[in-house]
């Protein structure tokens, strides 16, 4: 039997839009819900009544993954579909609850349909993609897919709260956050379905899209330290200033990446200066690096530059540069069978469904590592993300929670026994 979306594409974006406020949000005004905190609580709550509803059995891992899952006529590995609930600070509402509302939707049109896969299907929603509180990203995906070598428990949020403590007062014990780590083998395949959050789909005329690979990133923390002093009295050559010197190096890494041939690209997103006052030369500014390319190559020699750029600032300027790199995150390929299955699923729904890169980072590159990963790309108006302004269309939702459902039925056919 062919399964159908009917609507539940539909309700999967509205849902979306249902967690964008309080109490799934932390500010009154606007959508931010970061890891570990009373509105990814609630988020999870809300969800977790969705996915019984739906017919799932719902655990929590002691990373606070939410996981609905539905047994299959076989046992053995699960078919798992997902992405995260957590966000930037004034996010978008779809960036990543999207692919969880999907692959609810994917079960409820199964059960509509009276349709048992020979495989369980698992619903997963990640709280810590984005890195919004603790700086390192993705500690839920990474401790799922037993990458929990690279899990520091100790990174502190801005309040200097520990994540040991922020999940101790979310109710798990951070001695078993390990236990979060899948068996091996007990993944068939993971698909993560997002919202591009580019403009590529949009200007191809495109609905969907298949990604081929994610690009890599690597997140710094980086410390000048001057000398404060008195912004009337101290001559300018006299003068130690820690933010002039991270402003220059912002500068820099522009420079740098507008210059590489090969798609690099800088940020600085957060800015610390410390004493913070009209009238004091700043002694301190902690400036936050994220640097991306396609290939790690590309990626690690901007790196260098960007670094070495950093270092000549300081000792020119006389002042101190700590460099912490916080965050390594390799570039990641989608599986070819994967990516096959879902261009035919398209196909036979009646999609172009290009092939494209992710610029943007995802649950899926921790999980490629460990089990089958692919990722289905849902247009959003002006390749808009990481701002209040994301939209997506509910028929581009209808469209894509149709591919998925086509790619169940492709898979389930290899899996029947
Ligand atoms: C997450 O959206 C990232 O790409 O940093
Ligand atoms: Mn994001
Ligand atoms: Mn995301």
């Amino acid at each position: 039997m062919v399964l159908t979306a009917g609507g539940l594409g539909a309700r999967a974006e509205a849902r979306c839009r249902e967690l964008s406020r309080p109490p799934y949000s932390e500010d009154a005004n606007a959508l931010t819900r970061t890891y570990l905190t009373p509105p990814h609580r609630a988020a999870m709550d809300r969800i977790a009544e969705w996915m019984r509803a739906a017919g799932l059995s719902v655990r929590e891992d002691e990373a606070a993954t939410l996981i609905g899952r539905l047994e299959g006529a076989q046992a053995g590995p699960a078919l798992v579909i997902g992405s995260h609930i957590d966000s930037v600070r004034d996010a978008g509402c779809y960036d990543g609850p999207l692919g969880v509302m999907l692959g609810l939707a994917c079960v409820e049109a199964l059960a509509a349909s009276g349709k048992r896969l020979p495989f369980a299907i698992e619903v997963v929603a990640f709280g810590d993609e984005e890195g919004s509180r603790f700086q390192a990203s993705m500690n839920a995906s990474r401790a799922f897919s037993r990458r929990l070598s690279e899990v520091k428990l100790d990174v502190r949020d801005r309040d200097g709260i520990t994540l040991t403590d922020a999940l101790t007062m979310f109710g798990k014990d951070p001695n078993k956050f390990g236990a979060a780590a899948r068996e091996a083998g007990s993944v068939l395949a993971f698909i993560e379905p997002h919202i591009e959050q580019g403009p590529v789909l949009e200007a191809a005329g495109a609905a969907l899209g298949i990604v081929t690979s994610i690009a890599g990133q690597w997140r710094l923390k980086v410390r000048f330290i001057g000398r404060a002093g008195h912004a009337g009295t101290t001559p300018m050559r006299l003068r130690n200033d820690a933010l002039a010197a991270a402003a220059e190096a912002m500068l820099a890494a522009e420079r740098i990446a507008t210059k590489n041939p090969a798609g690099l690209v800088a940020t600085v997103g957060q800015v610390t200066v410390k004493p913070g006052a009209p009238n004091v030369i700043p002694g301190f500014a902690e400036i936050t690096f994220d640097v991306r390319a396609g290939t790690d190559n590309v990626r690690d020699q901007g790196l260098q530059q960007v670094e070495a750029e950093i270092a000549e600032i300081a000792v020119r300027r006389g002042v101190g540069a700590e460099i912490d790199r916080v965050q390594n995150l390799p570039a990641a390929r989608m599986d070819t069978q994967l990516q096959s299955l879902l261009k035919r699923a398209a196909k036979q729904t009646g999609h172009a469904a290009p092939e494209l890169m992710s610029g943007a980072g995802h649950d899926a590159m921790m999980i490629a590592d460990f089990a089958p990963t692919a990722m289905l790309f849902i247009r959003c108006a002006g390749g808009v993300s990481h701002n209040p302004a994301e939209s997506v269309r509910s028929e581009d939702c209808e469209a894509a929670l149709g591919v998925m459902l086509a790619f169940i039925d492709l898979l389930a056919a290899e899996h029947a026994s």
